[in-house]
C-alpha cells in the first residue's frame, strides 16, 4: 500500500503536467477500501498516453471501483470524444463495470451496472476464464445439514453452475472398529451417506470426500484412546508422523471413508495447518520439511497401493515455503495435486508468483480454493458477499494467468464454506445464511465474470420474484448492502427464512447492546457500583427498567423463531448450539438486569455516605487499610 502510494506520488511528480491535465472533465471516483482518490481531466486536448498512466496506476491496486462521471455542462463534444478514447483504453485493461451520467442529484440515468458495487477485477472479457470443475464445499464439522435438505440444495447449486461437492466429514462419518469413539453422536449413518451420494448423482454432481490425515485431527486425537498418536501429548491438533501406528490409523480412516464412496475419482486428504511438527522425541531429530513430505508421501503411497485410480488432493499451505528441490526429490508431483487456497482478496500476497512458479515445476496440475463464507471472522453469522465475490473474481483472474503454466492446467476451484474454524471453535455462518453469497460467487465462477447480464440467471437461481425489483433499480448493491438482505430479502431459495432471520438477529443484537450499554454504563443508577453497594434511587431504576419487557420479548421471540426456522435444516443439537451461542447470552444479561433491579428496589433505607471502601481494592495496591 505504502509502496503503491509512493510510486503513485513519484509518477505524479514526474508527469505533473500530465496529471494537472487529468484534473477536470473526467472524474474517476475511485472507491478503495482504505482510501478514495479522484482524477479529473481538465484539458480536452490531453495526450492519449494519459489513460495508460492512470490504468497502470490503478492496476497496482485492484481494490477499486470506478465510476465515470462526465460533466457535460463544462465540456464540449471534443471532451466527450476524449473520454470515449480513455474509456476505450481503460477497457483494454479493466473490466469496466458500467458507466452513466450522474446528474446533480446523483441519480443515474443510464444503465446501472456500476451501481451494483461489483469489485473491479482485471478480467479478460473477450474470452472469460471458466474453471472446468466448480466444487462447493460442505464443512460438516459444524452445523451438518439434515439429509433431506441436500435434496433442495443440490439442484440449486447445480443450477448456479456447480459441478461437484467437497464433503468434509470430520466427526460426521460413522467410523467403526478401532475408530468407534470418533463419530459424533449425531453423525450420519452409512444409509444417510448413501442417500446424499444418490442425490448428488441424480444432479450429476461429482463427490470428493475430504478427510484430514496429519493436522486438524482434533476430532480423533481428542479422545483418550488416541493420545498415543499425538505429536504433542497435551495437544490434539496434529498426528505424530514418525510412528507406524500413525499411518495405520490414517489408512483406517481413509479406508472406511473410501469404502463408503465407491465411485470417486478424487480424495482430499487435508494436510493443512499442521502447527505441531518436530516436537516429539523421534520427530525432533528431523527437519520439518522432511517430516511433512515424508508423511504425505507415505500416506499417498499407501492410498495409491490400495486404490490405484484414486487421485489425491492436499491443501497447499504447508508447501508454500518448502524447497522445490526437496519436493522434486520426494516426487511429490506424482503423488498429489495441491489445492491452493486463499480466501482473502489479495491472493498474490499469500501465494506469490514465485510460489506459483515452483508449483508449476513440481505439479502437472493444481486446484484452487476460494471461499463464499466462513473466512472473515470466527464468530460472524452472515457473510460479506462483496468480499467473497472479490476473492472469487480475483481467483478467476489469477487462474486465467496461471493455468497455462501447469502441464494439465488447473483442474478446478472449490468454493469453501466453513462452518467452524476448527473442531473446538464455535459455529460461524450457517449454510443457509451463506446461500446468496454462494449464488453470487458461484455464478461468477461459472460464467467467468459477473455483471448485470447475469441478473436473470442469478435471481432465478435463488428463486427471487423478478417483479419486486423495479426496472431501473440495481438488483444488488454490494456497496450499501453487502449482506444482500435488502435486495434478496424476498427470495424463496431453500433456507431463505433463516437467511432473513439473520437480519432480525442483526437488529435485535443492536437493540439489546444499546439497551445493556444504556443501563449498565451510560446511565448512573444501575452501574456495577450501584449494584455492588445496593445503592440506587428506585425511581431511576424504574425508569431504566421500563424498556426491559420490550427488549426481552424481542430476544425470546427471536430464539423461538430461530428454532422454528432451523427445523428441517439442522438437527436439534445444532439448533441448540446456535441459539445458546448467539442468543442465550443476551437472555442472561437481560435477566441479570431485571434481577438487579428487584434487589435495588427492595431497599428502602440507605446508609449515610461515604459508602464502605471496597475490600478488593487492596489487591490493586490501592489504599492499604
Ligand atoms: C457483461 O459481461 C459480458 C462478458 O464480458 C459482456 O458480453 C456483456 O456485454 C456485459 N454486460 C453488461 C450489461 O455490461
Ligand atoms: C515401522 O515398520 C517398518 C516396516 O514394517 C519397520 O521396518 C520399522 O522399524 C517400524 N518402525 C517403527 C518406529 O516401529
Ligand atoms: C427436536 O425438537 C423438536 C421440538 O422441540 C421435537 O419435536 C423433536 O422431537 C426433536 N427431535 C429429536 C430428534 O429429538
Ligand atoms: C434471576 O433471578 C431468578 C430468580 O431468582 C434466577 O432463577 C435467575 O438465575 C437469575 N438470573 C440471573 C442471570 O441472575
Ligand atoms: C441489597 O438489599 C436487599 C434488601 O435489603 C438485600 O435483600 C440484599 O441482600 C442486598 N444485596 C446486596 C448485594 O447487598
Amino acid at each position: 500500500m505504502n509502496n503503491y502510494l509512493q510510486r503513485l506520488g513519484l509518477t505524479a511528480w514526474r508527469k505533473k503536467t500530465t496529471v494537472l491535465v487529468i484534473i477536470g472533465v473526467l472524474t474517476l471516483i475511485v472507491y478503495g477500501l482504505h482510501y478514495t482518490q479522484s482524477y479529473q481531466l481538465k484539458n480536452p486536448h490531453a495526450k492519449e498516453g494519459i489513460s495508460e498512466t492512470i490504468a497502470d496506476q490503478l492496476k497496482q491496486n485492484y481494490k477499486i471501483n470506478i465510476k465515470f462521471v462526465d460533466h457535460k455542462s463544462q465540456t464540449g463534444t471534443e471532451a466527450d470524444n476524449l473520454i470515449e478514447g480513455i474509456l476505450h483504453k481503460l477497457s483494454n485493461h479493466y473490466k469496466i463495470i458500467g458507466r452513466g451520467d450522474i446528474t446533480e442529484d446523483n441519480k443515474i440515468t443510464h444503465d446501472t451496472d456500476h451501481l451494483l458495487g461489483i469489485p473491479l477485477v482485471n478480467l479478460n472479457l473477450e474470452s472469460p476464464y471458466i474453471p472446468k470443475k466448480r466444487i462447493v464445499h460442505f464443512d460438516l464439522k459444524g452445523a451438518p445439514l439434515q439429509v433431506g435438505f441436500y435434496r433442495k440444495i443440490f439442484p440449486m447449486i447445480k443450477n448456479m453452475g456447480a459441478t461437484g461437492i467437497l464433503l468434509e466429514y470430520e466427526d460426521m462419518f460413522p467410523y467403526t472398529g478401532i475408530l468407534k469413539p470418533v463419530p459424533a453422536h449425531n453423525a450420519y449413518t452409512l444409509e444417510q451417506i448413501k442417500e446424499i451420494l444418490t442425490i448428488a448423482q441424480e444432479f450429476n454432481l461429482e463427490v470428493i470426500p475430504l478427510v484430514q490425515t496429519f493436522g486438524h485431527l482434533e476430532y480423533v486425537l481428542k479422545h483418550a484412546e488416541f493420545i498415543k498418536y499425538r505429536e504433542v501429548p497435551s495437544s490434539p491438533q496434529a498426528l505424530c508422523p514418525s510412528r507406524n501406528a500413525s499411518t495405520d490409523i490414517v489408512l483406517e480412516i481413509v479406508n472406511q471413508v473410501v469404502s463408503a464412496h465407491p465411485n470417486i475419482n478424487y480424495l482430499h486428504i487435508g494436510c493443512d495447518e499442521v502447527y505441531q511438527m518436530g516436537e516429539c522425541e523421534i520427530c525432533r531429530l528431523e527437519l520439518h520439511e522432511t517430516l511433512f513430505l515424508r508423511h504425505v508421501r507415505n500416506v499417498a503411497n499407501l492410498i495409491h497401493d490400495k486404490y490405484p485410480k484414486l487421485k489425491i488432493i492436499i491443501w497447499d499451505d504447508m508447501l508454500r515455503h518448502l524447497s522445490q528441490q526437496t519436493m522434486l526429490e520426494m516426487n511429490l508431483g506424482a503423488l498429489v495435486e495441491p489445492m491452493i487456497w486463499v480466501y482473502a482478496e489479495d491472493i498474490y500476497r499469500f501465494v506469490q508468483p514465485q510460489i506459483w512458479e515452483k508449483y508449476a515445476t513440481i505439479f502437472k496440475s493444481a486446484w484452487t480454493a476460494s471461499a463464499f463464507k466462513g473466512a472473515f471472522g470466527e464468530t460472524l453469522y452472515i457473510p460479506d458477499a462483496r468480499r467473497h465475490l472479490e476473492n472469487n473474481l480475483r481467483w478467476l483472474e489469477i487462474m486465467s494467468h496461471q493455468s497455462s503454466r501447469f502441464r494439465h492446467g488447473i483442474t478446478g476451484i472449490a468454493l469453501t464454506g466453513w462452518q467452524r474454524y476448527d473442531h473446538f471453535a464455535v459455529l460461524c455462518e450457517l449454510f443457509p445464511a451463506g446461500i446468496p453469497s454462494l449464488a453470487l460467487s458461484l455464478c461468477a465462477v461459472s460464467n467467468g465474470f459477473f455483471n448485470s447480464s447475469l441478473k436473470s440467471k442469478f435471481l432465478a437461481s435463488l428463486s427471487c420474484p423478478h417483479s419486486t425489483i423495479p426496472r431501473n433499480s440495481p438488483f444488488i448493491n454490494l456497496d450499501s448492502d453487502p449482506h444482500l438482505w435488502e435486495k434478496l430479502g424476498r427470495c424463496m431459495f431453500p433456507g431463505s427464512p433463516l437467511f432473513r432471520l439473520m437480519f432480525r438477529l442483526h437488529t435485535t443484537e443492536t437493540e439489546v447492546s444499546d439497551y445493556l450499554k444504556l443501563v449498565n454504563r451510560d446511565k448512573g443508577w444501575m452501574t456495577e457500583y450501584n449494584i455492588r453497594h445496593n445503592y440506587s434511587l428506585p425511581l431511576r431504576v424504574d425508569e431504566l427498567i421500563s424498556d426491559f419487557p420490550r427488549v426481552y420479548h424481542s430476544v425470546i421471540s427471536l430464539a423461538r423463531s430461530a428454532a422454528d426456522t432451523m427445523a428441517g435444516i439442522f438437527d436439534n443439537y445444532t439448533i441448540a448450539e446456535w441459539v445458546e451461542q448467539r442468543i442465550y447470552p443476551y437472555v442472561v444479561s437481560l435477566e441479570k438486569i431485571q434481577n438487579d433491579s428487584f434487589i435495588l428496589k427492595s431497599v428502602n433505607t440507605w446508609p449515610a455516605r461515604p459508602l464502605p471502601i471496597l475490600k478488593d481494592l487492596q489487591r490493586l495496591g490501592v489504599l492499604v487499610f
